[in-house]
């Protein structure tokens, strides 16, 4: 798992294709804090993965690394998303190149409309989505176009903030936590409609503490524990493995 992905021998590709997404070695620091130490795995194209790990297993700061946000500090490692190195640039060059984050705390903005979260997402491009297309997807958010975004209830900010990430051309949606706080019902719909965007063959990682419901969505999962992988696999093989989920996801 921890092979430095090569893209140098071009004649050999079928035998060294990389991964879509794939994360190699990450190390990262808030100050002198070591948080992510030696993160590596690898997202295929078109698959959902479940980022999964106790509270404080590293996870948001590994998304927060993968997206460039500089806290934490990546010291060192490899971040490529389709051939293109994120770990050599801004979160700003990294968005623009296809990475989309959705953080855990949804970010609408205030005094903003529906309508005007969503384009302001697409006043530089790529330009991802229409707004009706988001509509289409998120009735929800049509039917509320005009009012405004942090007055929505959960379900409908973090299909808002979901929406967003749409409005770019992305190539990985990242998404932290999107269950929290939702009940099931909403769940149940925000789960069809990442289930419709991977149709629509968008790449997903997903962190939840809700780990069984991220699991039954998934194709594969990798598993943290202070700040390292351990374990990567299919999500199937998490679900069925009493021992693994005791110790490492307590459930
Ligand atoms: N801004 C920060 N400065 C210093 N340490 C931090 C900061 N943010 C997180 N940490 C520490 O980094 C470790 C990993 O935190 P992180 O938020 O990445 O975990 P997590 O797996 O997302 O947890 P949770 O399930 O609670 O969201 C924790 O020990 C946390 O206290
Ligand atoms: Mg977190």
């Amino acid at each position: 798992m921890n092979v430095k992905p090569d893209f140098s021998n071009s004649a050999n590709q079928a035998a060294t294709a990389p991964a879509f997404l794939s994360v190699w070695d990450l190390h990262a620091y808030y100050g002198e804090s070591y948080i992510v130490q030696g993160v590596s795995f690898n997202v295929h194209e078109g698959e959902i993965l479940a980022l999964l790990g106790r509270n404080g297993a590293g996870k948001t700061s590994t998304l927060r690394a993968i997206a460039r946000l500089g806290n934490p500090e990546l010291r060192h490692g490899e971040i490529w998303l389709d051939h293109q190195p994120l770990h050599s640039m801004t979160s700003y060059q990294a968005a623009s190149v296809g990475l989309g984050l959705v953080p855990e705390d949804r970010r609408i903005i205030p005094g903003l409309t529906v309508e005007e979260n969503l384009q302001l997402a697409q006043i530089a491009p790529p330009i991802g989505w229409s707004i009706d297309r988001i509509y289409e997807l998120f009735p929800r958010l049509g039917e509320r176009r005009k009012q405004e975004g942090v007055t929505l209830s959960g379900g409908e900010q973090q299909m808002l903030a979901i929406g967003r990430a749409l409005c770019r051309d992305i190539k990985v949606l990242l998404l932290d936590e999107p269950y929290e706080g939702l009940a099931p019902v909403i769940v149940d719909e925000i789960e069809k409609t990442l289930i419709k965007i991977k149709e629509l063959g968008i790449t997903t990682v997903i962190v939840e503490q809700n780990a069984v419901r991220a699991l039954e969505l998934s194709d594969r999962a990798v598993i943290l524990d202070t700040g390292s992988v351990v374990f990567d696999g299919s999500a199937a093989e998490v679900l069925e493995n009493e021992e693994l989920r005791a110790e490492y996801l307590a459930i």
